[in-house]
């Protein structure tokens, strides 16, 4: 199976994606709602939290897995892949979302002024700035942390009137400063128009779903070793550490479509 993990709702939209270009493959889907959010969290917390959620979904049988989730890719990936993978399950694999589309930015930027909106754990760790300078140097990073948009996109408030307030705050850093914005956290695509509407024509919006499933079609052709490791039954589950009331209008919100989830303890 590929597992695919975020902290709470955001990996769907990403997962979306993986189903629309890659079908055929078995997926399975974790959120850890209980413990959301992981924005706010210090990196021992955040890199715990996200083993643990690997080590489930590699346990369940998963031998791919994304990090749907911009904050365990940017504080707990880069420490996952290069001393607990090999480690603990050597041979298998676990993929971020933060450097694709840190390579899309890079190529679709016209003015090589790109703007960052993410959780505060994100913009503190710097891995957006770091990881767009290497590929180009000459790229000016504009970031702004968002705290306030998970819990209103968790609540179910992205049309509130006081949304559209807070994000005009939190997007007046960029105007007239960058061609190109990332939304480096799973979780703000739902906002995309919003943003969109405030930020005016000519800006180009980066969503890591649609670009993580491309890099993930090119992933799989230049890994058979991995590709034909995954199982193809088309089979799609759903796992979360905690079932609110509010889960099923939610998971719908961000899947598209009403899906049932099974509750697991980690
Ligand atoms: N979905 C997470 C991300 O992409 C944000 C939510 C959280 O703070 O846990 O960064």
């Amino acid at each position: 199976m590929i597992g695919v993990f975020d902290s709470g709702f955001g990996g769907l939209v990403v997962l979306r994606e993986f189903l629309r270009l890659l079908p055929d493959y078995d997926y399975l889907y974790l959120g850890d709602n209980a413990r959301i959010p992981y924005g706010t969290r210090s990196d021992r917390v955040v890199i715990r939290f996200t083993e643990q959620a690997v080590d489930y979904l590699f346990r369940q049988g998963c031998r791919l897995i994304v990090l749907a989730c911009h904050t365990a890719s940017a504080r707990a990936l880069r420490r996952i892949q290069q001393v607990w993978l090999p480690a603990r399950y050597p041979g298998l694999r676990v993929l971020g979302v933060l450097i694709p589309t840190v390579e899309e930015a890079v190529a679709r930027t016209r003015g090589k002024h790109i703007g960052v909106i993410a959780t505060e754990g994100t913009v503190t760790s710097q891995s957006f700035e770091l990881e767009l300078k290497k590929l180009d140097p000459e790229v000016a990073v504009v970031q702004q942390a968002c705290p306030l948009l998970v819990p209103i996109i968790e609540s179910g408030e992205q049309e509130w009137e006081g949304t559209t307030l807070i994000l005009r705050r939190y997007l007046a850093p960029f105007q007239g400063r960058v061609d190109t914005l990332i939304l480096g956290c799973t979780h703000y695509s739902i906002l995309k128009e919003q943003i969109r509407a405030i930020l005016g024509p000519g800006h180009e919006l980066i969503c890591s779903g649609q670009v993580t499933a491309a890099k993930l079609v090119d992933y799989l052709h230049r890994h058979p070793e991995m590709e034909t490791r995954l199982s193809r039954g088309g089979t799609r589950r759903y796992l979360t550490t905690d079932l609110t009331p509010r889960f099923a209008q939610l998971a719908s919100l961000f899947m598209g479509h009403p899906l049932s989830s099974e509750l697991v303890e980690l």
